[in-house]
Formats: structure tokens, C-alpha cells, sequence
């Protein structure tokens, strides 16, 4: 199995230690890719609209993008650790997703997404650790991942040497768990209704946009989507 960790701050606490208790769990360090964020990807999204219109590698970070765009693509499953900043995600994370913008679903979605699995790791000292999850759920979902799970960690504490013993056994415990869960599912691939869904409502337009000559348009046509293909179908 191969994975991708992207963590969404550049220390070694708690989020990254429970994603390392998952890893080991799952396969050796040969299979693992991992990226630290902002180090690995400094920069935001300017908004410039150039992967929209010319192309994803035209970005002016793509340079910063290119390697973890290619691990991401290799991936069987994709862990993504963020703290709680503030009731969300880190900047640094939302920062890398928007450059991911025109993977969505209504652009131009892969259909390797299709059949990748997530896992999302939130960790707060007290609160806040759904809607961290979700800042990170949301774009993989239109990405078009149907296989996400989040794991929520309540902290209590500032960093990863504060966190009591009892609690650490609770998340060795949980990781086993969810480790089992994440290879028995492993060669079962289900795109779920909502993603389906979702997929055939931007189909309806870019049926209607047919012949546009727009980017997204053409790639649509290109995939064969707007005929009998599918990007889950391969
Ligand atoms: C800037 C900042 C904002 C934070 N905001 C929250 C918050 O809104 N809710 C919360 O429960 N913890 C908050 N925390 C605490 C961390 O989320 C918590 O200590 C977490 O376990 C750290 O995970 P890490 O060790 O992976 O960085 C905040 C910490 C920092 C540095």
C-alpha cells in the first residue's frame, strides 16, 4: 500500500504522532511519502485562474506542487494531519488545498480519486477538530474520494509530551483499530451514491457547455465522460 501524509504543520507533535502509530501499522517506510506544510509548499494561491485556464503546471508554484501532486496521484490511500487552529484547519493546509482547486469535480477531476482511500487526522486541545476535519474532507470529497475517515483527537494538551499516558494507550488502541479497518477494505472499491451524485449533476453542464472549446469542457470530452465512460469504470 502506498501513502501519502501531508501534514499541515511543520512540527512533530500530536497529529503527526498519531498518524505515524497509524502508518506503522499499515506498511513499512519504503511505501511512505511525507510532506510538511508550509515547508514543503510555502506559497498561496495568488489567484491568477492559470491552472484553470492554461493548466495546472503553469502555476507559479508548481514547482512546490509538482512532487506532491505526483505522490498524491501514486497513492493508494492519502492521511492528511492537521492541529486545530482556531476552530479549523491550519492556513498552511487550506493553502495547499486551493491549489487543488480545479481538481474539483466541476473542473477537471481525476479518476484516480475514484479509487483512493483518506484518512483525516484533527487534533485540538479541547475543540474544534470537526470542522477541521471537514476543511479537509470537503475538497477530497470533490475530489471525488468516497473512502474518508477522520479521526478526532481531544489533546488537551500543548504538544506531544504533555499528552498523558492513558490517552496515548487510547490512541495506540484506536490506530489498531483503524488500521484492521483500512486493509480489510483495501480491495473493495465503492464510490458512494453522494459522489456519484455529484458527479453526473456536473455532467448535466458540461453536456449543456458541450462544444465550448472551454479547458474543463474539452477534458470532459477528452475522459469520454459525456459518453459512455466514467472515471470509476476503468
Ligand atoms: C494558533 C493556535 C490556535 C489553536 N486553536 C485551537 C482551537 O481553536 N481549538 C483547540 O481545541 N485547540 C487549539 N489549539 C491547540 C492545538 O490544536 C492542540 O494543542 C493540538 O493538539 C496540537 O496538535 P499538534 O501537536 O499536532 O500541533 C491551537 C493552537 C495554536 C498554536
Amino acid at each position: 500500500m502506498k501513502i501519502t501524509i501531508i501534514h499541515g504543520q511543520n512540527h512533530k507533535g500530536c497529529s503527526y504522532h498519531v498518524s505515524r502509530s497509524l502508518v506503522e501499522k499499515l506498511t513499512t517506510d519504503d511505501n511512505i511519502s511525507e510532506f510538511f506544510l508550509p515547508k514543503d509548499m510555502p506559497e498561496f494561491c495568488i489567484g491568477c485562474y492559470t491552472c484553470l485556464i492554461k493548466g495546472k503546471e503553469y502555476c507559479p508554484h508548481y514547482k512546490y506542487m509538482k512532487p506532491i501532486t505526483e505522490s498524491i496521484l501514486k497513492s493508494d490511500l492519502l492521511i492528511f494531519t492537521t492541529p486545530v487552529y482556531c476552530l479549523r484547519t491550519t492556513g498552511a493546509m487550506k493553502a495547499l488545498l486551493d491549489h487543488y482547486f480545479t481538481w474539483f469535480v466541476v473542473h477537471r477531476p481525476r479518476e484516480e480519486m475514484y479509487f483512493k482511500k483518506a484518512v483525516i487526522i484533527s487534533s485540538g486541545a479541547g475543540s474544534g477538530m470537526r470542522q477541521a476535519a471537514k476543511d479537509i474532507k470537503d475538497s477530497l470529497f470533490y475530489w471525488g474520494i468516497s473512502d474518508i475517515r477522520i479521526y478526532k483527537l481531544r489533546s488537551l494538551a500543548m504538544s506531544w509530551s504533555d499528552v498523558n499516558n492513558e490517552r496515548r494507550e487510547k490512541i495506540e488502541n484506536d490506530m489498531i483499530k483503524l488500521a484492521k479497518k483500512i486493509k480489510n477494505n483495501y480491495d473493495k472499491e465503492r464510490v458512494s451514491l453522494r459522489c456519484k451524485v455529484v458527479f453526473y449533476l456536473m455532467r448535466m453542464a458540461q453536456k449543456k457547455d458541450r462544444g465550448s472549446g472551454t479547458k474543463d469542457n474539452q477534458y470532459w470530452l477528452e475522459k469520454g465522460w459525456l459518453d459512455d465512460k466514467r472515471p470509476w469504470k476503468k
